[in-house]
């Protein structure tokens, strides 16, 4: 699929569910084949992404069976993964290069771990950096950026301050923990998901959480050899891809959507907050726990959307929305304005560039800053079919499919199938709900 046109759209009516998220996948993912014994990962994630997590488990000797969205892994225990023949891949995921590179930094064989082009260009120091204090010897070239070298081998336990909140440095190091001598000790300077304390807790991992500060005992080095139980899960769905259809449901006046199985997790639902607090109307319905998760329904109504100012601590918390929210910003009363972001010029694409200029492309007035960006709303015009650029990168593309939906004539997203990266199905499962 290179080309997808997308024709506005009146409403959206009936029932989606989004896949499974991608974020807890990698995790459930990584951890089963360090466990002993069989795990059962239901409704894993379909994500590009999350394929090249199972692909690198298995190149690092792990048992992988994938039956449609049912992942079976049989873990080699904590000291059970070998060298793999060739380098690693981690494509265009950037969660799989940096929690893997933790584990790797552990292991008593030397690993290679590279990407496509977009990952190879993305920072890995704030990775390497602490992962070399905890004892491993890692390359880079010019030093922050893949191929990585890895020379894992005995790690002792760091107390590490986080110089930035991001849940990806977080879980490396902590990954990295239970590998090493002590108690590794992470403390975050503002909230960030905290799937990889509640996946570790799930497999039997000694985790204990104090505010922002989490705490790990090494499990490898001798500590009665303790060890990861194999467990059988259930992923919810991904919140951060259903965001595309609150935002699309939002955005047509008489949309009634019903999104199903969405997590809750308190550190992923910022952006619901931001919805709330923007007029949208949006309520949860069946909320249910699962493993240490939340999982619930979301009915989603269209309404007028204020737009507001996003900043500060919530943007660790709502990060891969920043996108929605910006595309939003022209059809709402004030605006979106977004700052303190700078992050989102080193995810899968410059996204604050290619927001700035796809939004331009649809006729939205955009100043684009080093942190940020301010869209204006509905008072400096309508926005009209164009064709995006989405830049390989897969939450830019979904995000200007919506925006589309409520423009003027036609909108053409070019090489939509990078969509894949997180939702392979998203084109469709828009086209079925969207009434015109
Ligand atoms: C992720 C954390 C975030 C997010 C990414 C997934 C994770 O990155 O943007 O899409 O699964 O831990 P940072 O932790 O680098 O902010």
């Amino acid at each position: 699929m290179r080309k997808r046109i997308i024709q506005p759209a009146k409403q959206l009516a009936g029932g989606v569910e989004p896949p499974g998220d991608k974020s807890i996948s990698h995790r459930y993912a990584m951890i089963a084949a360090l466990a002993e014994g069989v795990s059962e990962l239901r409704h894993f994630a379909a994500a590009a992404d999350c394929r090249s997590t199972l692909d690198c488990m298995k190149a690092l000797g792990a048992d992988v069976k994938i039956d449609k969205d049912t992942v079976r892994i049989a873990g080699r225990g904590l000291r059970g993964l070998q060298a793999a023949r060739r380098a690693l891949d981690a494509g265009n995921s950037g969660t799989t290069m940096r929690l893997l590179t933790g584990i790797l930094a552990g292991q008593e064989f030397v690993s290679r771990l590279t990407g496509d082009a977009s990952l190879q260009k993305r920072p890995m120091r704030r990775v390497v950096g602490p992962l070399r204090e905890m004892g491993a010897d890692i390359r880079a070239r010019e030093d922050n950026f893949a191929p990585l070298e890895i020379r894992g081998g005995r790690l002792h336990a760091i107390e590490f301050n986080m110089p930035m909140a991001s849940a990806q440095v977080k879980s490396a190091v902590l990954l990295a923990g239970l590998f090493a001598q002590g108690e590794t000790v992470v403390t975050e300077p503002a909230r960030t998901r905290d799937h990889t304390e509640l996946a570790l807790e799930e497999f039997g991992a000694p985790v204990e959480k104090s505010g922002k500060t989490i705490r790990v005992r090494g499990l490898a080095a001798g500590n009665g050899g303790a060890k990861l139980q194999p467990r059988s899960l259930d992923v919810p769905g991904d919140l951060s891809s259903a965001v595309f259809f609150i935002a699309a449901a939002s955005l047509l006046p008489d949309s009634n959507l019903l999104i199903h199985n969405v997590g809750l997790n308190p550190t992923r639902t910022a952006i619901l907050d931001v919805f709330a607090s923007m007029g949208a109307s949006l309520q949860m319905l069946a909320v249910r726990s699962a493993h240490g998760e939340i999982v619930g329904d979301l009915a989603v109504k269209g309404a007028s959307l204020k737009g507001g100012v996003i900043a500060g601590e919530q943007i660790p918390l709502l990060i891969d929305e920043l996108p929605m929210l910006a595309a939003l910003g022209p059809y709402t009363e004030q605006g979106i304005e977004i700052r303190d972001a700078a992050e989102l010029r080193v995810k899968e694409s410059d996204r604050i560039a290619a927001l700035a200029e796809n939004l331009r492309r649809m006729g939205a007035t955009v100043e684009e800053r080093p942190d940020g960006l301010r869209v204006e709303g509905r008072n400096a015009g309508k926005l009209r079919g164009a064709e995006i650029e989405p830049y390989g990168d897969h939450r830019i593309a979904m995000a200007f499919a919506v925006a589309a939906l409520a423009a003027d004539g036609p909108t053409v997203i070019r090489d939509a199938h990078c969509a894949g990266v997180s939702y392979p199905t998203f084109f469709d499962d828009l086209e079925r709900v969207a009434e015109r």
